[in-house]
């Protein structure tokens, strides 16, 4: 947080000392690598002094006499070697920032002068499919991603497109007109829903006159006939239970479920608009996109409508950006899809910027890599199939529980259930967090459920022994630690690991907001990682509650024990796991 205000005034600095410099290079602070010599610093000035063809150390010079905000940062500025400036916290700033942090819920977060609305665009399961491992990725990096967004002081609108049109409808009502088994459906709608999909798919891959069945029953849906309207709607409905059951479970909402048949009616207008625009042409009686100059998409026309006259995805999340833009004014988009998407969404936003080129938008697609088995193929179950989320989500239960009662078996059954929901739950979300997300990832259960490591329940467990300083604390002395009450001039930080964890939870602001530009939650992951490493050695050498530690002293590490576990604590939330006050 300091480091942004450091920055903000560099910048300001830099305008002043060189006011008719039109081209300013990224005026950006790091952190020093050694810190024997400061804090930041940034070598900006050496690349702006090569543009301006100056003395670098000169222009460094005129610089920090224009750095006149400093001193109420309480922040030493020093230039070193050919002009880089380095930039010292003195022990006020840090003492300063620890108890701000101490007295709000956002500790180390700068409120944003002018949040960014963001429409995210994730988990969109498809209907009358179970929710598999696939989704899970989607659900938890999005609701991620928002959190991160919301905290950062951003407008989020989270939107679930899920897939309640297209073709498979079809086949499901023909299925359902034919096969229906009524009992199956009230024990596993989802399942029998499964399986009538499925029995259509393979007799119409035999039989072209079940095809042609299944595409009539698909032409008096889309004409409005009353009866497959009912049926489609049961399905939804019926599939939505399972998708709330689901993202119950992992602590998600959205504010809008709008699904793909919400845009049906504005699809011939789009292809219209696109034709009358010269951006799609007919081809063979369908309508298509071509992408002639650009070289990435010039092999892959991107069709808008079949010769049928039927629209597919890609109009479809046309239609969508359009209602997006004309209802939420987004700054930014975000559609968060595994990477077999990628160009798809590569077509959409070039056919965007050709259709709305004068929408001040930013379209992003966050895309992410397969979860893996132990045999580095696609993780399945062992006889196959597709692993189904609420499977996956009771087994991490199931094990977490074992864990938990060889830890602690003497706490009751109930008690150690919620842990080991906590546990299991947090593990799965944080094993999916924690690997870059472009990467695939192998699952494991034993190592996302290890209690050491860079794993959930390391981490929830480094939480709860923090708490448990404050529940000794309020033990020996009778009232609880009052972090309200905790003032700058009474805290007295001095020995190098409090000094190291202090800085640590300093940049807290400024891990966040990497994550968000890049939309990399597992920056946040290894912060908190190491936030709680830092806590450790500083723990170890630094005794707190022991009878001869000086009152001030005490006080001030109370304070950044409490500093620290209000970053922990936020920090997990914000990935979207769970706190336990004990374990
Ligand atoms: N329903 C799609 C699927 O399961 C994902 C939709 C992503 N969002 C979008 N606007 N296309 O693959």
């Amino acid at each position: 947080m300091l480091h942004l205000l450091i920055e903000a005034e560099l910048k300001r600095a830099v305008r002043a000392a060189v006011p008719d410099a039109d081209d300013l290079p990224q005026i950006i602070l790091m952190p020093c690598r050694d810190t024997r010599f400061g804090d930041y610093q940034s070598p900006c000035l050496i690349a702006l002094a090569k543009a301006l063809k100056r003395n670098p150390r000169e222009l460094a010079a005129q610089v920090v006499e224009k750095l006149t905000g400093l001193d109420a940062l309480h922040v030493q500025v020093e230039i070193a070697g050919p002009g880089f400036l380095n930039f010292k916290l003195l022990p006020e700033a840090i003492s300063g920032a620890i108890a701000q942090a101490c007295k709000t819920n956002k500790p180390f977060i700068l409120p944003r002068e002018n949040p960014e609305t963001i429409v995210l665009d994730f988990s969109s399961p498809n209907v009358a499919k179970p929710m598999h491992v696939g989704h899970i990725r989607s659900t938890v990096l999005g609701a991620c991603l928002a959190r991160i967004h919301r905290l950062l002081g951003n407008k989020v609108i989270s939107d679930n497109h899920i897939g309640d049109w297209g073709t498979q409808f079809g086949k499901l009502l023909l299925g359902w007109k034919q096969e229906l088994d009524q009992q199956a459906l009230e024990q596993d709608p989802i399942g029998e829903m499964e399986r009538l999909y499925k029995k259509v798919n393979a007799a119409s891959e035999q039989d072209p006159a079940v095809l042609e069945a299944a595409r009539r029953e698909l032409v008096k849906l889309q004409d409005g006939d009353k009866e497959n309207l009912e049926i489609w709607r049961k399905m939804i409905q019926l599939s939505q239970i399972q998708f709330d059951e689901m993202y119950h479970r992992l602590g998600v909402q959205f504010d809008y479920t709008l699904g793909e048949s919400f845009y049906n009616d504005r699809l011939k207008d789009v292809v219209k608009d696109l034709v009358e625009k010269g951006i799609a042409r007919e081809s063979e009686g369908a309508y298509v996109v071509f992408f002639e100059d650009d070289p990435e998409l010039k092999e892959h026309p991107a069709l808008v409508q079949k010769r049928d006259g039927a629209s597919n995805y890609a109009t479809t999340d046309l239609a969508t950006l359009e209602y997006r833009i004309e209802n939420w004014k987004p700054n930014r988009i975000i559609y968060v899809t595994d990477g077999r998407q990628q160009l798809h969404f590569k077509q959409i936003f070039s056919i965007f910027k050709r259709w709305k080129g004068e929408v001040n938008v930013q379209l992003s697609h966050v895309w992410f890599g397969t979860i893996l088995g132990s045999d580095g193929k696609p993780f399945k179950t062992r006889s196959g199939e597709t692993v189904k989320l609420s499977d996956l989500l009771d087994e991490a239960e199931e094990r977490a529980m074992k864990v938990v009662t060889e830890k602690n078996p003497s706490l009751p059954e109930a008690v150690r259930k919620n842990i080991a929901r906590v546990v299991g739950i947090g593990a799965v979300k944080y094993a999916d967090l924690l690997p870059n997300r472009q990467s695939d990832y192998m699952f494991n259960w034993d190592k996302m459920l290890a209690f050491n490591g860079n794993t959930a329940p390391y981490l929830l467990y480094a939480y709860t022994r923090i708490r448990s300083i404050f529940r000794k604390y309020k033990e020996s002395v009778g009232t609880a630690f009052d972090p309200m009450k905790v003032e700058a001039d009474q805290l007295n930080l001095n020995q190098p690991k409090e000094l190291a964890l202090a800085k640590h939870l300093l940049s807290f602001g400024i891990v966040l907001q990497q994550a968000a530009d890049d939309s990399k939650p597992n920056i946040l992951c290894n912060y908190i990682y190491e936030l709680s490493g830092f806590f450790a050695s500083f723990y170890e050498e630094c005794p707190v509650l022991k009878a001869d530690v000086e009152p001030m002293t005490r006080n001030s590490r109370l304070a950044l024990c409490y500093a620290t576990a209000q970053v922990l604590r936020i920090g997990l939330q914000t990935l979207g796991l769970e706190t336990l006050e004990e374990m």
